[in-house]
């Protein structure tokens, strides 16, 4: 499409910002409460808020107080949360164990969601980070990551997660392989309408620093992610990731982080047309209300605008620590 602009005076393009109904009327994209997955930390115990330093404004919730967290996002019209587990470093093993109980943390959390509110979509993170001992999202077998016994361990995650009720598996480990390996399982697991959000190009980033904090992996995490990860320098390569796991049968995709990636959000929309989303992550959460704390930007103004840069880029919809901040001004 070519823009088109009449020569001056006929086109004034001040005429259609001169008034609050007019801009009203011509504004191209709209940030909605239905655009919201809302990320939240898990952690052991009862009646525990703990705040999380480097995220302010974000808690490590216990598990009732998750189900009061979910039903306060089903009363704000939020459609998702997404649980994150911060395990208990005693749980913490080489074999991960732990990842694939039935009755582990974010397996009893997602129970006591689907209890309380059926209707609100709950979605996973599969990688086996929060339960390795060295932080990673894979084993660790002299010193690498390997692949394809990681790949069998997520399929177990998964399939825990699948029985515990969730709607939206979210695989975060950028293993090859996974996605096929586990939209197989579900499928002949009994567990067909269980979607695949597939963080697909997700990059080696510095973005995700407050998350590791707020998982307890910061400490644990031995090197980098740089074996597994994306190099923040591609962008052909983020479109043949999207392409496998779409071929591999992921129902939606993920760019992650989000602010610094928006480049990609763009193409991706726009070359495949599926479900796609951002995750704007701890880093970018962090950046914002840093600057906003010590008064040097406005907090809600930069948290929408923020918001609605994913929607112009193309995203359907944004995992955001702000979701329940931002459903409360967008439903006032
Ligand atoms: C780990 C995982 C990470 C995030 C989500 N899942 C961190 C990492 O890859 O080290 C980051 C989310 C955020 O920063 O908000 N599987």
């Amino acid at each position: 499409m070519i823009p088109f602009l009449a020569p001056f005076p006929a086109a004034r393009p001040r005429r259609l910002r001169a008034g609050a109904a007019l801009r009203n009327l011509v504004r191209e994209h709209e940030l909605s409460v239905n655009d919201l997955i809302w990320p939240i930390f898990v952690r052991d115990g009862e009646g525990i808020e703990e705040p999380v330093p480097s995220m302010p404004g974000v808690d490590r919730l216990s598990v009732d107080n998750v189900v009061k967290a979910a039903i306060e996002a089903h009363a704000l019209g939020i459609p998702a949360i997404c649980l994150f587990p911060y395990t208990d470093p005693a749980l913490k093993t080489e074999d991960c164990a732990e990842a694939w109980n039935p009755e582990n943390l974010c397996n009893r959390a997602i129970r006591a969601i689907k209890a309380a509110v059926p209707d609100l979509a709950v979605m996973t993170d599969v990688a086996l980070d929060p339960y390795n001992i060295n932080g990673h999202d894979g084993f660790v077998i002299d010193g690498e990551i390997h692949n394809d016994e990681t790949v069998e361990a997520l399929v177990k995650m998964t399939l825990a997660q699948a029985e515990a009720g969730a709607d939206i598996i979210g695989p975060s480990d950028m293993m090859d392989g996974r996605i096929g390996a586990m939209r197989g399982a579900l499928e002949s697991g009994g567990y067909q309408n269980v979607t695949i959000l597939s963080y697909s190009a997700k990059y080696a980033s510095g973005f995700y620093g407050p998350f590791r904090d707020a998982v307890g992996a910061s400490g644990a995490l031995k090197g980098d992610k740089k074996t597994y990860q994306m190099d923040p320098g591609n962008a052909d390569e983020a479109l043949r990731m999207i392409a496998r796991d779409l071929a591999e049968g992921a129902d939606m995709v993920m760019i992650k982080p989000g602010m610094a990636y928006l480049d990609i959000c763009h193409r991706v929309k726009a070359g495949f047309g599926v479900p796609t989303f951002a995750y704007q992550v701890s880093g970018e959460y962090a950046m914002i209300q840093a600057a906003a704390l010590n008064g040097w930007i406005d907090g809600e103004k930069v948290m929408l605008e923020s918001l609605m840069a994913f929607r112009r880029a193309g995203c359907d919809g944004v995992l955001t620590y702000f979701a329940p901040q931002v459903a409360r001004i967008l439903n006032r």
